[in-house]
């Protein structure tokens, strides 16, 4: 492995922050393999399967060599004092001998990661009103994580603001939560601007920020007085022509080789959204040369991030970039926008990232480099969608079939065109069956939805208790880009959503399709 591989791995550990004493154990499958449960003094042990061991279960050769560099040193060390012997560290240095995966089940304690209680209370009447699968939404929950942030960010004057990614949960009803707890909204197209305009919201209330954006999103953004971030430097003449350049406008910069990304948002370099390093201060003064007086900038180099440095990192490259423009050019900007892309700890054994300390990270970022460069004030604000809502969303699905095969198969209502996360990044979202929370999780499923596809599967080679059909399984975490990538591939329709209300309430807030929607853009056909 070379210096800078360990170093990404180092910072992987890091990033994903495992806490050890979430999980109950881990078993290692094959000639090699036994149960490591969870008792004092192997934490790192934990922790080091934990890291390594992919969301389908498994450790990769690579991947085994990979703990070893990080931690092989420590856990030798510890093995001196225990004659030389390490069972984990061992079991660790076969597979990295070996040639193939090996299968590695990570055992979580329930009561790290339970049910919320309103949702609990809320299930019973939910499910006797409304067929599964349906998502369900904690509106308490999501405005109390907008008052944690709007807390957080106090210091931000004039005011901080969060503008929601509305594709995060393009539900009306919850983005009119938001709306009353002060926030924006962040859109990414005619639609979402069509939602954010009919809930009221107006002029800077609304962040529109696309790419390859048509000249009519433009216009209808314009004419809302959305705030306009734009993609690239080919859109000034482009926005100018078609709309007319803004009194106020905003670029969306990319740092290209200057910063790593992460897994789900990938390389920088390799991104198609942004203004280059070399592009941006000249794009500002064109912005202004064609009658631009106000601006923003703005970046959104990860998703998911759980790694509190890398988020303070992200804003102290904005508040140099913004000193660095205004130095070349004499602009002074309006506010910084820091983009979303702040994590949740999907996992149970992954502590939630503290807003306190990334807001006071970044205080001291803006005093340095906003502050004592003389260019305050600048309003700093986000665009947050996943960590807003992700934690307060629920599928809620019920079992069909459960089966053996060469594994064990339990086919759910609910499909990946419901909640494709799993499929297209190998999300982990973990899961709750509903009544069984205590019981010993004693099987290994995979948990599969109905699409013809193999890779719709919600959890590989999940540890859960025994089920039978009609069980209850609820999904976590599915409040942000859940409902919102559905499709209908295989003719399979969108679910329901629902709300329980700060009241304790089950409102429907999105009836289901039915076959009608389905058909009903089809024409001329009978
Ligand atoms: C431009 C932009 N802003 C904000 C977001 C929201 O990201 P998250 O939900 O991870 O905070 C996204 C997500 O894709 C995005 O593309």
């Amino acid at each position: 492995m070379t210096t800078d591989e360990l170093k990404l791995f180092q910072a992987r550990v890091a990033a994903l922050r495992i806490n050890p004493t979430a999980i109950a154990g881990v078993k290692i499958y094959g000639g090699n393999g036994g149960i490591i449960q969870n008792s004092k003094g192997n934490e790192v042990s934990l922790q080091i399967y934990a890291a390594i061991t992919s969301n389908d279960g498994y450790i990769s050769p690579a991947g085994a060599k990979k703990g070893l560099a990080v931690y092989g040193n420590s856990l030798r060390g510890e093995a001196k004092d225990r004659q030389g012997s390490h069972p984990e560290i061992d079991r660790l240095e076969k597979i990295a001998r070996s040639r193939q995966a090996v299968r590695c089940d990570i055992y979580r304690r329930e009561s790290s990661r339970l049910l919320p209680e309103r949702i609990l209370r809320a299930l019973p009447e939910a499910l006797k009103r409304y067929p599964t699968p349906f998502y369900i939404y904690d509106e308490q929950g999501i405005r109390d994580t907008a008052r944690a942030y709007k807390k957080a960010f106090a210091w931000v004057k004039p005011a901080y603001r969060n503008y929601f990614a509305v594709k995060a949960c393009p539900n009306p009803h919850i983005v009119n939560v938001l709306k009353d707890e002060g926030f924006g909204a962040d859109c990414s197209s005619l639609a979402e601007l069509v939602i954010a305009e009919k809930l009221g919201m107006q002029g800077e209330d609304i962040m529109f920020t696309s790419n390859d954006t048509p000249a009519a999103e433009y216009v209808k953004a314009k004419r809302l007085g959305a705030i306009i971030n734009l993609d690239d430097v080919s859109h000034i003449g482009y926005i100018d022509k078609n709309a007319g350049m803004p009194e106020l406008i905003c670029f969306r910069y990319n740092p290209g080789p200057l910063r790593k990304g992460n897994d789900i948002i990938g390389d920088p370099r390799e991104s198609k959204y942004g203004l280059t390093t070399d592009q941006i201060a000249g794009a500002y003064i064109k912005a202004m040369e064609l009658g631009a007086e106000r601006f923003g900038l703005h970046t959104m180099v990860v998703s998911n991030m759980l790694d509190e440095q890398y988020l303070e990192e992200t804003a102290v490259m904005l508040f140099k970039l913004a000193a660095m423009i205004n130095h070349d050019t004499g602009i002074k900007f309006d506010f910084i926008n820091l983009g979303g892309g702040f994590g949740i700890p999907y996992k149970p054994e992954q502590p939630a990232i503290d807003l306190d300390a990334v807001s006071a990270g970044i205080h001291g970022a803006y005093k340095k480099y906003i502050e004592d460069m003389g260019i305050g004030p600048v309003r700093v604000v986000t665009e947050c969608g996943r960590a807003i809502t992700g934690p307060h969303g629920f599928l809620v699905s019920k079992v069909r079939h459960v089966s053996v095969k060469y594994r064990d198969y339990v086919g759910l209502d609910a499909c990946m065109a419901n909640l494709m996360r799993p499929a297209l990044y190998g999300a982990y979202h973990h899961i709750t069956v509903l009544g069984k929370e205590n019981e010993q999780k004693d099987r290994v499923y995979d948990v599969t939805g109905s699409l013809c596809e193999n890779n719709d599967k919600f959890a590989v080679n999940r540890p859960l208790p025994t089920v039978v059909p009609g069980d209850i399984f609820v999904i976590h975490d599915t409040g942000a880009h859940g409902y919102a990538m559905g499709f209908q591939y295989n003719g399979k329709l969108r679910s329901a959503e629902l709300l329980v209300t700060s009241e304790g309430q089950v409102r429907q807030i999105r009836r289901a399709e039915t076959v009608e929607d389905y058909l009903d853009t089809i024409e001329n056909w009978l």
